[in-house]
């Protein structure tokens, strides 16, 4: 048997990188992008993180139609803030997955061809002004819900993007409940059209948090991995819990007639999901899923020649 090179180190086996990466997640540090990890976890992370970062870029659009419509100087500023938000969390995001090895223009092409999902949430359309406050108050106050514990998660880039995505949201959730307050303090026509964003947002809201627990193929193994620190009801559970009493501050019926206090558990009893919508939206027949990507293919293809040209530029340069 000839010796071991010097100059050549022999690479360390798979079980003890194994041993390695489960000692990191077990002693809650976080894996970075140099360390080795098994491809599973990779794979997991790719997945999420980029139906994250779709999320957020889709999501510039349902707001982003009332852009021209808002009803003042002011809010126009807040909102306009607010969707540039989003833009940027998309960025971090995309940037959270290239380090895991994705490439941020096979991953837009993923989710145009429709082989990357993103939040069903964004799949229903925006009718009234009051629909920028739910989506502040009830579609912001779930992401916060979901995304808090990922400031924990075990990757750490995707942890560390979260702690200032989640800033953000805290902003976003407040416009929505501050504008809503203002409406609830107008006229009876507005009150009405609170009213009715929230009949129209609350289930959707609910349906972000993903499949029921018993129906969730990812989350034990993502749990496991603690890329999630939270089950799905869980988070639910906790956004429920949290909306009532805001719901009540507002002068606003939340659309179930389940929903009550349960003083044995501390935690709100509430009516059961339509998981067969939730179904049909992020299998692609959403209201508006034709309308979100037929935009973000027009997105892509019309400013495809600056992407070219910024590429030309850096190649040039770094040469
Ligand atoms: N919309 C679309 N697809 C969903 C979904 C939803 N609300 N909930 C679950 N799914 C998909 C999953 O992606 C998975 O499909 P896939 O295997 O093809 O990817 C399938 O349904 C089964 O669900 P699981 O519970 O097994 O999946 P996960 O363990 O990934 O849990 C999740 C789903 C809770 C959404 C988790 O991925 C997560 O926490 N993601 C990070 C947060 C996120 O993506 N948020 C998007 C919200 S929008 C947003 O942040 C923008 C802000 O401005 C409002």
């Amino acid at each position: 048997m000839s010796a071991p090179s010097l100059d050549r180190p022999t690479a360390p086996d798979e079980k003890a990188l194994q041993d390695q990466f489960d000692a990191t997640l077990a002693a809650d540090h976080r894996i970075e992008p140099r360390d080795w990890m098994p491809e599973g976890y990779r794979k997991t992370l790719i997945r999420q993180v980029a139906q994250h970062a779709h999320s957020e870029i889709i999501g510039m659009q349902p707001e982003g139609d009332w852009l021209l419509a808002a009803p003042s100087l002011r809010r126009k500023a807040v909102l306009l803030a607010k969707v540039q938000d989003e833009a940027g969390h998309g960025l971090y995001l995309y940037s959270a997955a290239e380090t895991l090895g994705a490439d941020r223009a096979d991953l837009t092409d993923k989710l145009i061809e429709g082989t990357q999902k993103y939040s069903s949430i964004f799949n229903y359309p925006t009718l009234t002004y009051a629909d920028v406050g739910v989506i502040g108050w009830l579609v912001d106050g779930a992401a916060i819900c979901n995304q808090v514990p990922l400031c924990r998660s075990s990757y750490g880039p995707y942890a560390r993007a979260m702690i200032r995505v989640c800033k953000e949201e805290s902003f976003h959730q407040r416009q929505g409940y501050e504008l809503l307050m203002t409406m609830m303090r107008g006229t009876d026509e507005q009150r009405a059209m609170v009213q009715d964003a929230v009949d129209r947002w609350w289930w959707p809201s609910l349906m972000m948090f993903g499949p029921p627990d018993d129906d969730s193929p990812n989350t034990a193994q993502s749990m496991a991995w603690g890329i999630k620190r939270h089950t799905n009801d869980e988070l639910r559970q906790r956004f429920v819990d949290m909306s009532v009493p805001q719901a009540e501050v507002l002068g606003v019926t939340l659309p179930d007639p389940e929903l009550c206090y349960d003083a044995a558990t501390g935690h709100h009893r509430f009516g059961q999901l339509d998981w067969d919508e939730f179904k049909r939206v992020i299998a692609g027949d959403g209201p508006m899923n034709a309308v979100r990507i037929a935009r973000r293919r027009a997105a892509r293809d019309d400013n495809a020649w600056v992407v070219e040209a910024a590429t030309a530029y850096a190649e040039k340069h770094g040469a």
